[in-house]
């Protein structure tokens, strides 16, 4: 048997590369995606090798994971549950589709992954798994029940390691969880656990990996221009850079200025709720950039349909169906609807703060003449408003004839 695992060299991962090998007799295959968390990738593969592993395969997946996944997911302006930026879910179909492409290539009979079985990122690999690769076999090691006896905590990890001569640096363990991308780090699980807990505070702040504390940020405040083209950012105060390299540009001055953290209580697919904290410097800079050039340049009526989607969208995305029909033809009419949005957008940043203070397009639907009090008056015709008024308020009249006027108080 052949079995690709997905692995990151810590103690989670190296554990099962030795225990699967064993527990399977099977020949086990490493695989490291590269999703821009800018950890040590290196050595990885001589780490996996000495773990027990066959072969290692780490996949730079950043400009992809940009232009096909975090782009498209922005055109339909995603927030989960208004809040979360998605960061961690939207990562989730690439790492499994890669993962899917190294068994294919290794002719492997099964993939593994050391997600836990309370949480949203195995069902995110596993609809992946099942929507591009029906005929794989999953293995999910913290679902079984041998697994979970065997190692009911890190002590049995290190100690398992210990006898069967896994390098693991004593690396002191962090009291919470991380992921990290180009689009976000999340942090959640132990300390975090309690609602309560305040990661903000002078001794606990250094959690904080991507933006400072606004509190921190530069008293000075800073412009920045974000020019779109069918709904995508394009270029940053005239720089023209790729997906990729647009988020790491506004990473950095989102960071600068405290921008992008949010901490919230979240329902998990599973059933749960989950409280979570999270650093989204970049990304929230162009989702609110993005809304504002749609404020300009987006027909009434179809904006509001959009908006009205973007809940399920979101949904979808946080579920993990990023390959189901649905999510395929709702981004179809997300796609559709930005074909006008280009421009730019003129913001100033300043401690945790973003500020539009301008924006110009060439498919404007803003026009001064009608807008305007005193401007001439081109195709608005005031008195066309007296029609218009008398039929919306028809049938308020008529209420109030047959069944009385409302109480207002
Ligand atoms: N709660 C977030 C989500 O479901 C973050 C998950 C973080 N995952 C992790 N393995 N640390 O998208
Ligand atoms: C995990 O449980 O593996 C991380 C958290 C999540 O997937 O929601």
């Amino acid at each position: 048997m052949k079995i690709v695992l997905a692995y990151s060299g810590g103690l989670d991962t190296s554990v099962l590369v030795s225990w699967l090998k064993q527990h399977y007799n099977a020949e086990i295959i490493t695989f490291a995606a590269d999703v821009g968390q800018e950890e040590e990738l290196d050595g990885l593969a001589e780490k996996a090798k000495a773990t027990g592993a066959s072969a290692h395969y780490t996949v730079n997946l950043v400009e992809e994971f940009a232009s096909d996944f975090i782009y498209p997911m922005m055109r339909g302006n995603a927030l989960y549950e208004n809040q979360y930026y998605l960061g961690t879910s939207i990562a989730r179909p690439l790492i499994a589709k890669a993962h899917i492409a190294i068994a294919r290539k290794e002719g492997a009979d099964a993939v593994a992954h050391g997600a836990t079985g309370k949480g949203n990122d195995q069902v995110r690999f596993e609809l992946t798994y099942a929507a591009l690769a029906p005929d794989l076999k999953i293995i999910s090691p913290w679902r079984m029940a041998e697994f979970r006896k065997q190692f009911p905590g890190r002590t049995e990890m290190i100690e398992y390691c210990r006898e069967q001569n896994i390098n693991v640096e004593a690396s002191a363990s962090k009291p919470y969880s991380m992921d990290r991308n180009l689009l976000h780090i999340s942090y959640e699980a132990g300390i975090l656990e309690d609602p309560w807990f305040d990661p903000t505070t002078k001794e606990n702040k250094d959690m904080f990996k991507l933006t400072v504390d606004p509190v921190d940020a530069p008293d000075e405040e800073e412009y920045v221009e974000l020019e779109f083209e069918k709904g995508d950012c394009v270029a940053v105060n005239g720089d023209k850079l790729s997906p990729g390299e647009a988020l790491m540009t506004l990473n950095k001055l989102a960071g600068k200025h405290g921008i992008g953290r949010v901490d919230i209580v979240e329902n998990r697919f599973v059933g749960m709720k989950s409280r979570g904290v999270y650093e989204t410097p970049g990304g929230t800079i162009l989702l609110h950039a993005r809304k504002q050039m749609e404020t300009l340049t987006l027909d009434r009526d179809l904006e509001h349909l959009r908006d009205s989607l973007i809940p399920k969208y979101s949904e979808l995305v946080y579920n993990g169906f990023w390959y189901a029909p649905e999510r395929e033809a709702l981004q179809a009419f997300f796609d559709k609807s930005q074909e006008c949005v280009s421009g730019i957008i003129r913001l100033k940043l300043y401690k945790g703060n973003i500020t539009t203070v301008g924006r110009k397009s060439p498919n404007s639907l803003y026009d001064e003449n009608i807008a305007s009090m005193e401007g001439v008056l081109s195709d608005y015709n005031p008195d066309d408003a007296t029609g218009f008024i008398r039929l919306q308020g028809l049938r308020l009249r008529a209420r109030a004839k047959a069944q009385g006027i409302p109480d207002a108080g």
